[in-house]
């Protein structure tokens, strides 16, 4: 039985890149998958690639086949960040729905945002060592893939912070020295976006798996 516990939806900010598959993937397992009360979730990406939805890079699309479309969520839950459109109109069309939400919710920010952290410490799409983009006035931007140039579409590390909670998840000996810059340098913030992210409004916490936490100090 589902005690449907939620006053207003709950925000979910999903992230992109591979790391979150498997995490999508546990949801459609049992029990998430029955115990969750799916009807009370509204589902964003914190940035997509901008290619189309059924392409193989879309982040919508990793999301979509690991527990969307299994779990059957009904379109009105899915704020997808349409990847297809031209990027500035996109970026200012989804800039929109993350301020609206935010205004109407009277929230200061989208309730859980889930990260990804990449080798050189970027995160969403907001790379190094364009900061000066990671905090425009919009919040959200259009951004480019330092190597292979590919345009995306990013909420600004600004628009992140205001969430309640943000989850970094991390696998994998690569990323076992960018978890540990990022978590114990004190210079971090100067190099690293992902060093940016401290959730204003609550909490910040990493999921790591022992290869990509094995650099870390015995305080963890
Ligand atoms: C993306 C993500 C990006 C990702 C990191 C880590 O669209 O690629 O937003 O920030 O989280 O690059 O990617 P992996 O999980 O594939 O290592």
């Amino acid at each position: 039985m589902k005690a449907n516990l939620a006053k207003r939806d709950m925000s979910i900010v999903l992230a992109g890149g591979s790391t979150p598959k498997i995490v999508y993937q546990c949801w459609n397992q049992i029990p998430f998958r029955d115990f969750i009360c799916w009807n009370t979730l509204q589902f964003y990406w914190g940035d997509e690639r901008c290619v189309p939805p059924d392409h193989p890079e879309s982040n919508f699309k990793m999301a979509q086949e690991a527990f969307l479309e299994p779990l059957k969520i009904p379109s009105h839950q899915i704020h997808r960040i349409r990847g297809e459109d031209p990027p500035d109109k996109e970026a200012l069309r989804y800039g929109n729905i993350a301020e609206k939400l935010f205004m109407e919710g009277r929230d200061p920010g989208f309730d859980w945002t889930l990260l990804g952290i990449g080798t050189d410490g970027h995160t969403a799409s907001i790379f190094p060592p364009s900061l000066s983009d990671s905090n425009p006035k919009t919040p959200c931007i259009v951004a480019t893939h330092p190597e292979t140039g590919q345009k995306r579409i990013s909420l600004t590390l600004e628009t992140l912070n205001r969430s309640k909670r943000v989850s970094f998840l991390a696998t994998g000996k690569s990323k076992a020295e960018i978890v540990k810059q990022v978590i114990e340098s004190s210079k971090a913030e100067i190099y690293y976006p992902a060093a940016r992210i401290q959730s204003a409004n609550g909490i910040l916490e990493w999921y790591l798996d022992e290869d990509a936490a094995c650099l870390l100090g015995s305080a963890y």
